[in-house]
């Protein structure tokens, strides 16, 4: 069973998608960390994120550690959000995330072209989203709870910035695939949110005829 998420910054894509994967027993990928460890790797390097050859140097032999504090941190979701509008760098991370998905059993992949260039034929898709104003307030404490420093107007600016050029740019941008659910996070806590992903997966799973109330495969 392969599961799309995507979503703009700070939409409770990754939470949802991690609770989906431990729900339905699928491994997860957050695809936005391949994106942050190219810009973790520029930046540690000293290397010019308007420029597309160097970013595209940094993906090669990419290793991400998940545990880098500085994989979070905002600089580097900036870094992230530009070179990810690259073509090349795209095409440099576009086999290891279909590999991902394709592998046996299937797998949850969240990021903002899941459902519409990395696995369009995924059995159920997720389109999450929040306010902006939302997004922010979540941003700024999930960024003072790792004691990193954070303000409301930087963050909420910076949100709106990144949504455009994610939702902007020619090549794969963040946009809802046709066939995606909507989930609209605002005014919903992190149980309610998971609780309605979860609802939304199982009906489109049962509409397809591809589960049963069990959450097994048939
Ligand atoms: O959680 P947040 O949205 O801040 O960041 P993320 O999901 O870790 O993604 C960081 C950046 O990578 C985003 O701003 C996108 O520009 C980019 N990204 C992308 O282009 N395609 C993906 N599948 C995932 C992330």
């Amino acid at each position: 069973m392969l599961i799309a998420v995507d979503g703009p910054a700070a939409s409770g894509k990754g939470t949802i998608a991690r609770a989906l994967a431990d729900h339905f027993g699928l491994p997860h990928m957050d695809t936005g960390a391949l994106y942050r460890a190219v810009a973790l790797k520029l930046w540690r390097w000293g290397g010019d994120p308007s420029s597309e050859f160097e970013a595209l140097r940094a993906c090669e032999d990419l290793g991400v550690n998940p545990d880098d504090p500085e994989l979070r941190s905002e600089p580097v979701g900036k870094i992230a959000s530009a070179i990810s509008a690259y073509p090349s760098v795209r095409a440099a991370l576009l086999d290891r995330q279909r590999e991902f998905a394709a592998q046996y059993g299937g797998a949850v992949l969240d990021g903002r072209d899941i459902g519409t260039v990395i696995a369009p034929d995924a059995d159920a898709k997720l389109y999450v989203t929040a306010s902006p104003e939302v997004r922010a307030q979540r941003r700024v404490r999930e960024l003072m709870g790792r004691g990193l420093p954070a303000h409301y107007a930087d963050v909420l600016l910076d949100l709106k910035v990144r949504d455009e050029r994610d939702s902007g740019r020619d090549n794969a941008p963040l946009k809802q695939a046709p066939d995606a659910v909507l989930l609209d996070t605002s005014d919903l806590d992190r149980e309610a949110a998971v609780a309605a992903a979860i609802r939304l997966v199982e009906d489109r799973l049962r509409a397809a005829g591809k589960v049963d109330a069990a959450n097994r495969e048939t």
